[in-house]
Formats: C-alpha cells, structure tokens, sequence
C-alpha cells in the first residue's frame, strides 16, 4: 500500500526575473516501510517536494495524500504521522542538546517520563551523551546534525522525511547514521523519504528510488533495477594501437551500440542497450575486422555513473 502518494503536483514561486516553476506535474508513491531515496540536481525540487508534503507549503494544483489523508483538506492530522528533518539546521538556540530532544518529543505527544526515557537512548545511541548540556552555538555542524536527526529519528512518526540528512557528518558517524535508520525501519516499519547527493548512501538504504530534474520525475525503480536498465558498457582492448574514427563509424551502426569513446591508444569503451542483446551483433563486427583482440571487459557501473548517465540523457 502506498503511504505517501504525490499525483500532478505543480509548484512554483514568482521570483524577480520572473515564475519559476519549481516542481512541474510530479507524480509518485512511496510504499509503507522502507526507504523511497529522492535524487536530482541542485535545484531540482526535491526540498520544495518534501515541504509540500511536510504541509510546509501549498502546491498550486495536484493532490498530495499521506496515509490516506489529504494535505490540503487536513493538514493537522497529516502533521501528527510525520517527522521532517529539514536541510538547514533548525535548532532553537536557547536550548540545550538534551532540552532539545525533548521538548520535540513531547511536542510529538510524549507524556514528560517517556520523553526523557527516549531522550537518554537517542543520546546514546547519537553518541551525544557528552554534549548534552551544550546550545547550538557550541556544537559542531555535524554535532547539529545529529541532535536534529536524533529528534526525528526517535519520534514514533510513520513517516519521516530527511533532506540530506549525513551532509557535513564525518564518515564514521555516516555510517553509525545509515545504521540508525536501518534499525528504525526494522523495528516500527517507518516509511523514510530520504534525499541526498551520496548515490552510495542513496544505494545503501533506498528499496527504491525516484530521479527528479527540473522538477519533473526522469526516472524511477530500485537500485538494481535502473542499474540494469542503464549504464552499460564494455571495454574492448586490442592488440595494437587503432584508428578511432574508423572504428566509432563502423561500430555506430551497430545494433544496440550507443556510444563509443576511446579510452587508450589501443582501447575503447562502448555503451549498448542491452549487454545481452548487444554483445553478440558487436562480437561478430569485431571478428570481421582485422583487428586482433587482447581483451574484452563489461563494466558494471556504479550507481553513481548510471545516475549521471540518466542525467546526461535529459541535457
Ligand atoms: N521559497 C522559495 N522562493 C523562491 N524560489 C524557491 C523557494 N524555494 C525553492 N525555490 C526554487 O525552486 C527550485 C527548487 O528548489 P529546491 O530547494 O526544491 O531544490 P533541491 O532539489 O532541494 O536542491 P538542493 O539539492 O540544492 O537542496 C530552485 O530553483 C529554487 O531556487
Ligand atoms: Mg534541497
């Protein structure tokens, strides 16, 4: 069942050179438990997406429900399901890491006993224990961060959103990080909607994703699957030294081949369609020609390389 689901959301805002239109016709669900990972370009939408959502802004047009409940008609019952940890550090600055904490758990409805029971488990499991007593102005940007995330992380929202919430974390609490909100999603089965720019992160935790670029949704499934769908290619090393320009033309007209580019003076990378389909049609090319093979290798891509071949294809 789908516990967030977005249909036709337009959003823009009127601007000094003019309306920008920030997010255009974006349509998506996310499924109950799991992490649905949101990427795309600076200024893609993904922020203005997720406040739409939060009930923080009003689209123009579209419907946005979660769990059932319509944003607009009821933005109060939408607010008590979710938990939002924003972009930008919004720490109140006369309070203490510990007050902190919480004071958003009982503002999420925890009774004063639950709230510090809860408080004492995010401190340690945060790894905040020591800066406990400290304000925002004595903590680290990544300190912040985590005091932010523990918040969120440990109010029972059923849905919770994070907007690059490991930017500015050091690697050993990004990972303690990914960590927390595997184990949040295995015991309560929260639905996370995470956006960031680490793919790696994106890939580690996100059963699915969506791709979105000018605040239109380009491209969406799991990992995997938009890993087989693009990015693939195989290198081809050959004896001797050769001439690239005849080789891209001949090769061009493949069936299946849609680039080629020349990776050493005696190696070239060619990108199919499909590795199955392709592969025999450029073998048997290859074979034709005089030219003596050394060595061919297909490339899995890395996530990363396939989010910038989806990317690349919208340019
Ligand atoms: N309050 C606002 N007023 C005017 N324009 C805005 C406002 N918020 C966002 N925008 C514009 O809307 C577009 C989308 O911005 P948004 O913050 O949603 O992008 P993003 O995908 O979150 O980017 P980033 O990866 O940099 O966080 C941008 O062109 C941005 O300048
Ligand atoms: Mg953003």
């Amino acid at each position: 069942m789908s516990i967030v689901e977005l249909k036709n959301v337009v959003k823009s805002f009127s601007g000094p050179q003019g309306n920008i239109v920030a997010v255009n016709n974006l349509s998506f669900q996310a499924k109950e438990s799991g992490v649905l990972g949101i990427l795309g370009p600076n200024g893609a939408g993904k922020t203005t997406t997720l406040r739409m959502i939060a009930t923080i802004y009003k689209p123009d047009r579209g419907t946005i429900m979660v769990d059932g409940i319509d944003v607009l008609k009821e933005p109060l019952k939408v607010r008590s399901k979710i938990a939002y940890m924003p972009q930008e550090p919004d720490l109140i600055p006369s309070l203490s890491v510990e007050d902190h904490i919480t004071y958003y758990l009982r503002f999420r409805g925890f009774d004063k006993k639950e709230a510090k029971k809860c408080c004492e488990e995010a401190l340690r499991s945060f790894n905040l224990e020591k800066h406990r007593n400290k304000k925002p102005f004595q903590l680290s940007t990544g300190l912040k961060r985590r005091v932010q995330l523990a918040s969120v992380l440990s109010a029972e929202a059923p849905v919770i959103f994070l907007d690059e919430p490991t930017t500015g974390l050091d690697p050993m609490s990004k990972r303690n990080t990914w960590e927390l909100i595997k184990d949040r999603i295995e015991d309560s089965g929260a639905t996370i909607l995470l956006t960031s720019h680490d793919l790696y992160e994106v890939e580690y935790l996100a059963n699915r994703v969506i791709i979105i670029n000018n605040g239109r949704l380009i491209a969406e499934g799991t990992p995997r699957d938009l890993r087989k769908k693009f990015g693939k290619s195989v290198k081809v090393v050959f004896e001797d030294s050769l001439s690239f320009d005849a080789l891209r033309g001949e090769l061009m007209g493949v069936e299946g081949v849609k680039d080629i580019s020349q990776v050493s003076e005696n190696a070239v990378e060619i990108k199919l369609d499909s590795i199955d389909r392709s592969i025999n049609n450029l073998v048997r090319v290859l074979a034709s020609k005089e030219l003596q093979i050394k060595d061919i290798i297909t490339t899995a891509a890395n996530f990363e390389d396939v989010y910038l071949e989806i990317l690349g294809g919208e340019i």
